[in-house]
């Protein structure tokens, strides 16, 4: 299999472009990576990813200052990036927080956060436009699209907008948060609503980039999962820095099972290059919303596909996703690396969301998922109480106000004069 941890690093193929080539991890079949616009394998349909004729090591990240951009976050991994900088506004380099009072009510020996909310659009999907943007500009085309939960089309509006390129995103009517809608709105995307899910709109523009209308910026692409991918670097290289150890687990939300992906090809490389040992990679944990919860059924009965849920339902909207699409891609990662995936309830995301708030890291509903995950793999006894752990929080707090209102406490009028805010105080 071409997805076990410990498959040796390839030979280039003759079609490969400076070391970089497309290779399908159903059938081998490789291609040329920017000669022709491809999502999917000519040959079986299968999903598509880029491989390199040198994998990383850690020696290569932030070697050297690039030409025309900032030495850090995403770009800071351009050694293990098809291009040396690309449009960049900059995102990564998301902070790896402490939850001191979270990790003792979790109960592990170590819990930190990488909160990437804290990218310019405020989710991870920056770390993938900026990469998938400079692959558009190198391919020529015109007009950039994507289907969404909302924060795929915040990031493409605004990379798009910044690389002069024309931005069309598809999104579920009545079902993206409000911050989301209103990012790509004022990044100047053309947002059309449709009357259906994330799938469908999924399954509409893949139509649409079929046709050659639109260059696709889904995490079908496989560049986009290339940016992705430095966030498995950047925890691995923070938590080695603080605790001379790599986490023992990584607990992330899943939706379409991009980062999973992503994550999972960044421990690939680095097993690859040798720097890091098989029994160094984390256990990648994913965790869904019981209303939408095809790769947990998967992974719970042991099954090589992925059934497609038509109906789905979730307060955390950024994952309400019945047909992962990197499912080929993560269901190897969370199998090969000794993890698993759990489904939680809402109220045990709202739970979440509100125990990382306390900490003071705001988060959207989505992202609380990771740690409602890990609190009941802990009551479980799935995740030991000696594991290190990292929970992925994917998007802020401010994406979804709504749901922050709903989670959080009610504003209290009062009269405009002391005593009767005193007296509301005594009360
Ligand atoms: N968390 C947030 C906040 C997201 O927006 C998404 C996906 C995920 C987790 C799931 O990540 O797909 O890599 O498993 N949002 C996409 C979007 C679908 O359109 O914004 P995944």
């Amino acid at each position: 299999m071409t997805l076990d941890l410990d498959t040796p690093a390839p030979d280039a193929p003759e079609c490969a472009d400076d070391g970089v080539w497309l290779a399908c991890i159903a059938c081998g079949s490789t291609f040329a990576p920017f000669e022709d616009v491809r999502y999917t394998c000519d040959d079986c349909d299968g999903l598509l990813e880029a491989r390199y004729a040198t994998p990383p090591t850690f020696e290569d990240f932030g070697e050297g200052a690039s030409a025309d951009g900032p030495d850090r976050g995403v770009w800071r991994y351009r050694e293990a990036l098809p291009f040396d900088i690309g449009v960049t506004l900059p995102e990564g380099d998301t902070p790896l927080h402490t939850v001191p009072r979270l990790e003792a009510d979790v109960g592990v020996e170590t819990l930190r956060v990488k909160h990437e909310g804290m990218n310019p659009t405020g989710s991870f999907k920056d770390r993938g436009m900026t990469v998938g943007v400079r692959v558009a500009e190198e391919l020529g085309v015109g007009a950039l699209a994507c289907a969404s939960t909302g924060n795929t089309s915040a990031a493409l509006a605004a990379y798009g907008g910044r690389a002069d390129l024309e931005t069309l995103v598809l999104l579920p009517a009545g079902k993206v948060a409000a911050g989301k809608i209103a990012q790509a709105s004022l990044h100047d995307a053309r947002i059309l609503e449709v009357d259906g899910n994330f799938d469908a709109c999924l399954d509409i523009v893949q139509e649409l980039a079929a046709r050659g209308k639109a260059y696709l910026l889904n995490s079908l692409n496989p560049f986009r999962l290339e940016g992705q991918k430095t966030i498995g670097f950047e925890i691995l290289e923070a938590f080695h820095a603080d605790h001379d150890t790599y986490p023992d687990r990584i607990v992330l939300p899943v939706g379409n099972a991009g980062n999973t992906a992503a994550l999972y090809k960044a421990f690939r490389e680095l097993v690859q290059s040798g720097a890091l040992d098989v029994d160094d990679v984390p256990k990648l944990t994913g965790v869904q919303a019981e209303g939408a919860a095809p790769m947990v059924e998967a992974i719970e009965d042991g099954a090589e596909e992925v059934r497609r849920w038509e109906d789905v339902e979730t307060r955390a909207t950024a994952i309400r996703i019945g047909n992962p699409v990197n499912a080929p891609k993560a269901l190897p990662g969370i199998r090969n690396t000794g993890g698993t995936a759990v489904a939680v309830s809402d109220d045990e995301i709202t739970d979440a969301q509100r125990a990382l708030a306390a900490e003071g890291v705001g988060v959207e509903p989505a992202s609380a998922a990771s740690v409602a995950g890990l609190r009941k793999l802990r009551r479980q006894g799935v995740v030991d109480d000696d594991e290190r752990v990292v929970c992925l929080t994917t998007g802020h707090l401010l994406k979804d106000p709504d749901a922050a209102y709903e989670a959080g406490n009610d504003p209290e009028p009062v009269d405009n004069d002391v005593d009767a805010v005193l007296e509301l105080l005594e009360e």
